[in-house]
This record gives C-alpha cells, structure tokens and sequence, in this order.
C-alpha cells in the first residue's frame, strides 16, 4: 500500500502507517500545497489513501487525479467542510475525520479566550511589556467577571457540551443553548436550559461560544443583525470555523462598541485577517491552535492512520463521515 500525507504531521500517525510495512510519502513542502500541485502530487494515480489537512480542498478534481485505487481521504481534523463529500460518494471514496480525541483541548482553548477577553489579558501583557505599568490603580485595566454569568453555547455537540459544561461545573455560569435538537439528559447533567430560537442566546447571553459545522446554512450565522441584538457588554468567542462570523461585520461592531469584546481561533479567510481587525484592542486572535497542544496533534495523526489501516484492511473506519443533510434555516 502506498499512502500520500500532504504535510509533515506529528510523527506518531506516520510510524503507525510505515510499522504495516506501507509506503508513506510525505510532501517535502512544509506548506499548504496548491491545487495544482496536488493533483501532480497525486497523478498519476498511484497511492491507496491520502491524509490531508484542513487546509486542502479537497475536491471531484482532485480525488479524480488520485485515481479509481485511491479508498480514502482521512481528514487530520474534526471538520470536515474542506471536502466535497458529494463528489466522494460518487466516486465511491470514504472521508473521514478525527472526532473525540480534540475536544477536551479545544474546549479548554475556548475557555481560555472566554478568561483572557472577559479579564483583558493581551492587553494587559502588551501594557506590562510596554513598561507603562507605573504602579497600583483602583481602574486600570477593569474587565468583567466570568463566573455567574450567563454563557449562551450555540451548538451543542462534542465541543460545546464540554466548554458548557467546564462553565456550569467550574465557573456557575447560567448555560443556554442553541442546537438543532434538545439534549434532556444534558439539561438535566448541567442545568442548561435550551432555546429554540438562536436569536433568544444573542439576546440573553454575556457570552455566546459558536460550535457549529460549517454548512451553507450556518455561514454567516454571526453577522450584523445578531451582533445588534446582543447585550452592549457581552462577548462573542468563536473556536469553529471562521466563515460562521462575518469579520467585517464584528470588526464594525467592536469599533463602534455594539459588543464588549471577542476572541476568534479562526477566521473568515484564513490565514488573511479582514483588515482592522487586529489594530483593536477589544479582541483576542488565536492562529486557528485551539487544537494544538503536543498530544492531541499526536492523537489526531494517530487516529487519521487508524482510519486509513481500517479501511485499507477491509474494515469500516471508526470516524467515516457522510454528506451532512441541509438543516432548514435557523429558526427565528
Ligand atoms: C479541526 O480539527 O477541525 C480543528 O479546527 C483543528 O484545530
């Protein structure tokens, strides 16, 4: 067998797949390859599997250009919208992802923005380093206290249920929840209470976690109406993907002070920031790492090579994912 990986990741994925005695070749290019190299990379049809990143589209083109024996594209993320899933069932390829091992570290990277905007951390940091700390004032630096308050988690799967649930458990906060079904057991877990208008969370909460997939229907989810009718002194923390906010959107509304502040992990275009963003103090931009600790980029690379040996041996990969159906249309 004969795998492509298209960038270098943590090692323990790659020795899994060459302990099979498979092939495994590496891109040399520590980058995000171009479509067109792509698909020389994997013309003319040559490898069994190919692991790619979140940052590799993945389209009918390109699984046309890996050829009929190519079984599988394993994902090395949990979200998967960087794949055409259609053009993977017409051609009979599996996709799959890396669900589970992630969720604790991005959750706790969700929390960690939740406590550095709310209690201004970076700009405390670029204060100090500034030198312009001159000594003790009753009103310097003042930011908003997190327990007690009310989180609003919009999306309550694996990720959004484990932020909801350091917030109840560690902080009391009040959690309210958006999602396209009802978890009972959870409510019942956390006392969380579920609205089934997202509009209610931007209305209630002091600050709204977005843990959505990214589908047409959930693009632009953030976008200037919601931002209007949040709280002037609440906060908006996005650890998904990035085009659910629209940028131009938040950075107006930071500007003008519609909202208190925001902390994203992704963003719209990435890796370019809408311009203005990043000359304002009262957001918090993480590079798309609330993944990445040591371990859990191992247990990814680990569990994208399980999912090719799987399926690569005749068996069903644990984490296949199928074509999302549409939801309707937020409720309003
Ligand atoms: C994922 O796995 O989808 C994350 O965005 C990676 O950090």
């Amino acid at each position: 067998m004969k795998i492509f990986i298209t960038r270098s990741i943590p090692n323990r994925g790659v020795e899994l797949l060459k302990q099979k005695g498979w092939e495994v070749v590496v891109s040399p290019h520590d980058r995000v390859l171009a479509k067109r190299e792509l698909i020389d990379a994997l013309a003319p049809g040559q490898y069994d599997a190919v692991l790619c990143l979140l940052t590799d589209k993945i389209d009918g083109e390109i699984m046309d250009a890996a050829g009929k024996q190519c079984k599988i594209f394993a994902n090395y993320a949990v979200g998967f919208d960087n794949i055409d899933l259609e053009a993977a069932r017409e051609r009979g390829i599996m996709v799959t992802n890396t669900p589970d091992v992630l969720t604790q570290t991005v959750a706790e990277h969700t929390f960690a923005l939740i406590l550095a905007i709310a209690h201004r951390i970076a700009e405390a940091d670029k204060f100090s380093r500034a030198g312009r700390y001159h000594g003790w004032e009753p009103e310097l630096l003042l930011g908003t206290d997190v327990s007690q308050k009310i989180l609003g988690i919009v999306g309550l799967g694996r990720i959004g249920s484990r932020v909801a649930h350091h917030a109840a458990k560690g902080f009391d906060m009040r959690v309210l929840y958006y999602d396209v079904k009802r978890n009972e057991d959870f409510e019942r877990e956390t006392g969380a209470q579920f609205r089934a208008n997202a509009d209610d969370i931007f209305r209630e909460a002091d600050f709204i976690s977005i843990h959505v997939p990214l589908l047409d229907a959930t693009r632009h989810l953030v976008n200037a109406e919601r931002l209007r009718i949040m709280k002037p002194t609440a906060y908006l923390v996005n650890t998904s993907r990035g085009p659910i906010v629209d940028e131009a959107a938040l950075r107006d509304a930071l500007k003008a002070e519609v909202i208190r502040g925001a902390a994203i992990d992704v963003w719209e275009h990435e890796p370019e920031l809408t311009p203005g963003l990043a000359d304002l103090e009262n957001i918090i931009i993480t590079p798309h790492t609330a993944s990445a600790t040591e371990g859990t980029r191992q247990k990814m690379a680990e569990l994208a090579a399980k999912n090719i040996i799987e399926k690569l041996e005749g068996r069903t990969p644990p984490n296949l994912v199928r074509p999302v159906p549409t939801p309707p249309p937020l409720p309003r």
